[in-house]
């Protein structure tokens, strides 16, 4: 199968939760994203880097995964992938056109087999850089979103069959690891007994700000639910937090960089020295898995029809 497209990088996710209030001005406040716009409950937050924003946060009845988007490089790339999906039967639920949206851009949204809502999108507005000398240990971009999945081999399937992403490593049959730049990974699967959202990780720009991150919550009486350490697939640094909504984020540094032509996937074995290179974290509580485990998402069109 030829891909619809060909991914550049995650731009953003939007989270829906009763609390989102709460969680934007955590991440505001606290956790170092800078607030570009605010609307009837809903925020819109960016990083250090060019997104025009890589974190929206909505109201809802139950904590969800509202949308992820992914840039493509063109308009004409959008309308290709329109056409290519199309013929596949993916349902499309906006065709390719300009995005009535904050930030603007040209995309087309499409609905993946577990009901999330995808976004690829094109030529959205600049933002002024912001800490242009990286003195900030404050988040860079969107790293990368894990997704609790009940169908890990239909997940990649899509991911990589249809929208053109490479599998980077497995952790057992457990997690799966997916690239589609250089980042080892922007998304990743976890087997789970139902569809949610497990967490969402900020890139710091050096291991340094990682730390003054994680002291800076520290400072606000706030201790990582899991953290610090480096995993070992992806060779990432990790701290996990649970936001006010309960849903959970992680400041990440240092992910391990692909070469494509050289790259060869690995399945890693799940034991304590491969989850946690530095042996700092521990293994995972049990407050941080149900915590990652979240609650059942029904899907983006079930949750708009309620
Ligand atoms: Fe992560």
């Amino acid at each position: 199968m030829t891909p619809v497209a060909r991914l550049r990088a995650i731009r953003s996710v939007t989270l829906c939760s009763p609390a989102a209030t709460d969680a934007a001005e955590f991440y505001a406040e606290v956790w170092g994203l800078e607030r570009v716009e605010a609307d009837g409950g809903a925020a819109w937050l960016r990083g250090t880097g060019a997104e025009h924003h890589i974190l929206e946060l909505r109201p809802g009845a139950s904590n969800g995964l509202g949308k992820i988007a992914f840039a493509v490089g063109s308009p004409r790339e959008v309308d290709e992938a329109g056409r290519r999906l199309g013929a596949l039967g993916v349902p499309l639920l906006t065709e390719p056109g300009p995005l009535d949206q904050v930030g603007g851009g040209y995309g087309l949204r499409l609905i993946d087999p577990e009901g999330r809502l995808v976004e690829l999108s094109a030529d959205l507005e600049a933002v002024v850089p912001r800490d242009p000398d990286g003195h900030a240990a404050i988040p860079r971009k969107l790293a990368h979103v894990v997704l609790n999945t009940v169908d890990i081999d239909a997940a990649c399937e899509f991911y990589t069959g249809v929208l053109g992403m490479r599998i980077s490593d497995w952790s057992e049959h457990q997690m799966a690891f997916l690239r589609c730049n250089t980042d080892h990974h922007v998304i990743a699967f976890n087997a789970a007994e139902w569809t949610s959202v497990n967490h969402v990780a900020y890139e710091m720009t050096s291991i340094d700000h990682f730390m003054r991150g994680i002291g800076r919550l520290r400072h606000h009486g706030q201790l990582p639910l899991w953290g610090p350490g480096r995993h070992g697939p992806g060779s990432n640094t990790f701290s996990y937090f649970a936001d006010p909504a309960g849903l959970v984020c992680e400041y990440t540094s240092e992910v391990a960089q692909v070469d494509e032509d050289a790259w060869l996937c690995r399945v890693w074995r799940r034991t304590p020295e491969l989850s946690d290179l530095w042996g700092t974290a521990g293994p995972p509580s049990r407050d941080v898995r149900t915590h990652m485990a979240g609650v059942p998402d029904p899907g983006h069109l079930q949750r708009s029809a309620s």
